[in-house]
């Protein structure tokens, strides 16, 4: 309880501590930025770290009044692990408690993945276990797929492979480019991610032989067709 006890104050220093880790232009970094700027929300983004210098994402981050940090990669070579354990050592020199791959184009180590464990999650656009790695939407596109998507998940040794938390999906039309289904998809990401973080946060999710259980979540409902006439 805060000195004047009012419960937003107290949701602010209850609040669990976040890291997201970008390389480019971090929407999904602002989208959660954005949702954490609600003192309701039950993370606060504590950092943002880039393995590159020069990502937009972390003018972005500063503008917004978070701290940030740059591990260049480049450096450290081929040295994967020493790269980690130099991002692992600003990690824990903030305090922070989750971490949040929002766009960050570098394969971590195991055992970066294992001290993170349960505690790190990824955006990938795509309704995985489909479409793992880069050019997801081309490859959509390229297999004709009606539906398609974005997923938020835990994150584990393999790329693209943790217990799936959420996923949005999106129609795929018969016009559709790369650009269009890449709008539509980030856009799906912008309000999943949010959601994965919050019920992380709160401890709602328990992982039972590689599936998520999402303590609270609705019971199934209701069917999505595409193409729809
Ligand atoms: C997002 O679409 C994210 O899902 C993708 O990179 C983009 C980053 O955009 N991540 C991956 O492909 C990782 N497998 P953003 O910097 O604007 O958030």
């Amino acid at each position: 309880m805060t000195s004047d006890g009012t419960p937003g104050e107290r949701a602010r220093e209850d609040r669990v501590r976040v890291a997201i880790l970008i390389s480019g232009r971090g929407s999904n970094m602002a989208a959660l930025i954005e949702a954490a700027a609600d003192p309701a929300f039950p993370a606060e983004i504590a950092l943002v770290v880039s393995n590159r210098p020069d990502a937009a994402g972390l003018l972005r981050a500063a503008q917004a009044g978070i701290p940030t940090a740059v591990v260049d990669h480049k450096p450290f070579g081929k040295d994967r692990e020493a790269f980690d354990r130099t991002m692992d050592t600003v990690l824990r020199a903030h305090g922070i408690e989750i971490v949040c791959l929002a766009g960050f184009m570098r394969l971590l180590t195991p055992w970066f993945v294992g001290r993170w464990e349960g505690r790190m999650i990824n955006v990938h656009p795509a309704l995985l276990p489909s479409f793992k790695g880069l050019d997801t939407h081309a490859r959509a596109l390229a297999a004709g797929v009606r539906l398609h998507g974005a997923t938020v998940h835990l994150v584990v040794p393999e790329m693209d492979s943790g217990p799936i938390i959420v996923q949005g999906a999106v129609p795929v039309g018969d016009d559709d480019t790369e650009a269009s289904l890449a709008a539509r998809v980030l856009a799906v990401e912008h309000r999943i991610y949010p959601l994965a973080l919050r019920w992380l946060a709160e401890g709602r999710i328990t992982v039972d032989a590689g599936r998520c259980r999402i303590a609270g979540a609705a019971a199934p409902d209701g069917v999505t067709i595409a193409p729809s006439m």
